[in-house]
This record gives C-alpha cells, structure tokens and sequence, in this order.
C-alpha cells in the first residue's frame, strides 16, 4: 500500500475528501502525516478527527523561505511517503524542495491553468466574465502553478455566480477530481517520466484528463 503526506493551511476540505476516499479504499492508500504551516489550520482537527499523525510548522518561526524547506525536507525525507499532496498548501517551495521530490508532489489549483496561476482566481474569472472557469492538477516543480498537468475540470460560469458560488462548485469538483487522480497515482497509472505525465489505461484528451461537470 502506497503511503501520502499532505500538506494543507487552511480548512482542509480536500484533505477531508482525501480521507473519506482512503477510508472507504477508493484510494488503496495510507495517510502517514498531514503537515501544516499554520498551527491553526482547521485541517489539522481533521487529521486528529481521523487519528492521522500531524505536524504544525509554522514558517513564521524561520528566518527565511530555505530554513522553513530545510525542516519540511527533514520531515518529507524521514516519512518518505511514495507521494506528497497539496491540497490547499499556501507556501511558495523552493527549488531545492521541489527537485529533491520531483515526480512525487502533486498540487490542486482553482483555475484552468495556464490561466490565473497564484491567488484570487475567482475574483479574476468574474471580473473578465469568463463564461468556463475550472480546477487543475498538476505535478509540483519550481514554477509556481506550472508544473505538466495530469488533469483538469470545468464548469460553466452562471450569470448570477459570485466568489462563494464558485468557491463551492469548484470545490465540489475539487473532492470528486483529486480523490481521483490520487487513486490512479497511487495504483502507478499516473506518473512523471522525464517531465511529461504519463497515463497507463486511462483516457486522456489532448494528453490530459478533461472532465466536464454540470455543477
Ligand atoms: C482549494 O480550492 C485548492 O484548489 C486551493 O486551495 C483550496 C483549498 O481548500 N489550492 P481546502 O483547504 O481544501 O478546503
């Protein structure tokens, strides 16, 4: 059985599906830990709610970006989890991080990337009245909300949509997608060979999952 470490700041709803999706064997997984940089994080009540071991760092108490990755690096390398989820994980990670783990960090981000990479994604898509709006899933590397994607999700936007009605049907998508591709990395379906995603008996369009949701 493959073994996970997420890590989460905020609410942890994505962590919450993630667990569901183990406990019910969907995903053939064991959560090792759940990490947070902010001790304050709801998501961690969750990892208690489930007695899932987990650790609060928090980056306000390092001097600098490397000395918060160097303790992260220590903790990922003495877990050593086959794979490193971010699921609401709001910390830019360094270089040396993210290619000491490369193949093994995934991250969910609430935009059809290339577009709107980084915060307030929603805000954007209201504000060019965009008519689809989406999540993506995609491999960790430097470039923040770069990496090659192994899946995205779309909705169409409705005229009377403001950042709580999207919030919700993107996170509501977010629990049925990541789950998903959680799964298939898990079961070795899904994995990174020099950079490009590769897919083991799955469909793909245009070399990504592309779903449409009616949400
Ligand atoms: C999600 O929308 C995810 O795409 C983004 O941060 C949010 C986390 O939500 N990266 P939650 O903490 O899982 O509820």
């Amino acid at each position: 059985m493959k073994s996970i470490v997420v890590l989460v700041s905020g609410s942890g709803s994505n962590l919450q599906a993630i667990i569901d999706n183990c406990n019910i064997k969907y995903i053939n997984a064991e959560i090792k830990c759940v990490i947070s940089n902010n001790p304050g994080a709801y998501a961690l009540q969750r990892a208690n709610s489930a007695n899932i071991d987990n650790i609060a760092i928090n980056h306000k108490d390092y001097l600098s970006r490397d000395e918060f990755d160097n303790e992260l690096i220590r903790i990922l390398d003495d877990l050593s989890p086959d794979l490193i989820v971010l699921a609401g994980f709001m910390r830019i990670l360094t270089e040396k991080l993210t290619k000491k783990f490369i193949g093994k960090i995934i991250n969910i981000h609430p935009s059809l990337l290339p577009k709107y990479p980084g915060l307030n994604t929603h805000q954007e898509v209201i504000k060019n009245r965009d008519i689809i709006h989406g999540v993506s899933i995609h491999y960790v590397t430097s470039e923040l909300d770069c990496g090659p994607l192994i899946a995205q999700g779309e909705i169409k936007t409705k005229t009377f949509d403001d950042i709580n009605s999207l919030v919700d049907r993107i996170h509501k998508i977010e629990h049925l997608m990541y789950p998903e591709i959680i799964k298939y990395i898990c079961e070795d379906k899904i994995s990174l060979n020099s950079n490009q995603v590769k897919f083991k008996n799955i469909k793909t369009k245009d070399y990504i999952i592309y779903n449409k949701y009616e949400i």
